[in-house]
């Protein structure tokens, strides 16, 4: 066998053998597949596309790639939720502590942000003294004391991912359904977690931009997830906005405390965490109807349980908790610079992908793996989509601290507010559940 007949089989649109997929991800693993064979097999690959069996095939070579997590140590049923990459999308920090707060047990390894999405691990090492870089044993022993831990996963874990994700990212070929099924699928089922939640977005600052192909993707990886004997289950959420009003690291920490401390009662973010929360509720409560599940999320929340649970997760991997009670003692911008409204009207749409981007200008994100993030920046919006403004009203606010990119970031904010004379019609934000 050899890459480039793989690459010439692919290119022409004919499905590959087990074992073609293996020898490739062998070969990958073992340092033997030039760069550029593998970008041209991506690209063909995103051209003419994978079916279920290549795409599962390709999931099982890639967690054999590595290393796997044995969590059969720890009682009861371990649970994981994975988000597809999204925008002011905050809600591990919620929906952990809020499940864990119930008797979930939350072993999770997460990873950084890259471009205009952002990653739980930045976000949580914004948190001051904050580690993520526990041991197994730590790990492991962790979930058993307090129920949950959230750690940044190792390179020994699905190093294939690591290696096809980095060229991808470089080569235009992000955004292929068994690409990305088999990419987020192969780490969930490394991790161990026995059930899984995942948040499939789609729109203007997701991969996939339609809801059909966000369908398609949930639908794949809920199969690939249960031949596995893991229970899956996956929401279709728009990201057409951004998911959370507050855009950068300390500035998405803040808004999962306020979450957690009653104060963001009815917005986006907290709507999806609570959902989201219910259905891992279910998951780890065999019987639980999804109407209790709600009804037990609001309680954990109102009677400070879900907080105090944060508050143990802190303290447990060295962050200060007292940004529980003190959300301020996070890191601050120096400077606050408002960004108003050119007319009167609605806010017809406010693009989520420009907005990562505009915050990733700020210094809240990363343009290439190597860069480094500012943790206090980003982007504070203060108008949601549907909400009137007038002309020279405050619509968001720039956390900035370091001023060279701020001319840029100002005019992408330019760009992505829809201000139209109509109100635009309100839509709900989960469309669908695939695998209830
Ligand atoms: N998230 C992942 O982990 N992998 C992808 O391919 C896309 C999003």
């Amino acid at each position: 066998m050899h890459p480039v007949q793989l690459i010439l089989k692919k290119r022409n649109g004919e499905k590959h053998t087990p074992a073609e997929i293996r020898f490739l991800i062998q070969e990958l693993t073992a340092g033997r597949l030039e760069n550029y064979q593998l970008a041209a097999w991506l690209m063909a690959v995103w051209f003419r596309g994978m079916d279920y069996e290549e795409t599962d095939v390709l999931t099982q070579a890639m967690i054999e790639s590595g290393d796997q997590v044995d969590l059969s140590s720890i009682d009861g049923v371990k649970v994981d939720k994975h988000s597809t990459g999204g925008v002011g999308d905050g809600t591990t920090l919620v929906i952990a502590p809020i499940v864990a707060a119930a008797g979930g047990r939350v072993a999770k390894m997460s990873g950084r942000g890259l471009g205009h999405t952002g990653g739980t691990l930045d976000k949580l090492e914004s948190i001051p003294g904050m580690r993520v870089d526990l041991t197994q044993q730590q790990f492991l022993d962790q979930v058993r004391q307090i129920g949950l831990a959230i750690i940044s996963q190792t390179g020994k874990l699905v190093p294939a991912d690591g290696q096809m994700y980095a060229l991808r990212d470089v080569t235009g070929t992000v955004d292929s359904i068994p690409l990305i099924a088999a990419s987020v699928m192969s780490k969930k089922i490394a991790c161990g977690a026995d059930a899984i939640v995942l948040d499939v977005k789609f729109g203007h600052g997701a991969f996939m931009k339609s809801l059909d192909d966000a369908r398609k993707l949930a639908e794949t990886m809920v199969a690939i997830g249960r031949l596995r004997d893991r229970q899956v289950r996956a929401a279709l959420t728009s990201m057409e906005e951004p998911l959370g009003n507050q855009i950068g690291n300390a500035l998405e920490v803040d808004e999962a405390l306020r979450i957690l401390r009653g104060e963001r009662k009815g917005t986006a973010l907290e709507t999806v965490a609570y959902e989201l929360s219910s259905h891992l509720l279910c998951m780890s409560h065999p019987g639980l109807s999804l109407e209790t599940a709600r009804v037990q999320v609001q309680q954990l929340v109102d009677s400070g349980q879900a907080l105090d649970k944060l508050g143990q997760l802190l303290e447990a991997q060295g962050g200060d908790r007292r940004i529980c009670e003190e959300p301020e003692r996070l890191p601050q911008a120096q400077q606050k610079i408002g960004f108003n409204s050119p007319s009167d009207g609605f806010v017809g749409s406010i693009a989520a992908e420009t907005i990562g981007t505009a915050a990733m200008w700020l210094g809240a994100g990363r343009r290439t793996k190597s860069d480094s993030i500012d943790p206090a920046v980003g982007i504070v919006l203060h108008v949601e989509k549907g909400r009137p403004v007038k002309k020279g009203e405050r619509m968001a606010t720039l956390h900035v601290n370091d001023q060279t990119h701020l001319a840029a970031a100002e005019k992408l904010l330019s760009h992505a507010f829809l201000i139209q004379a109509e109100k635009p019609e309100a839509q709900p934000l989960i469309r669908e559940m695939i695998g209830v």
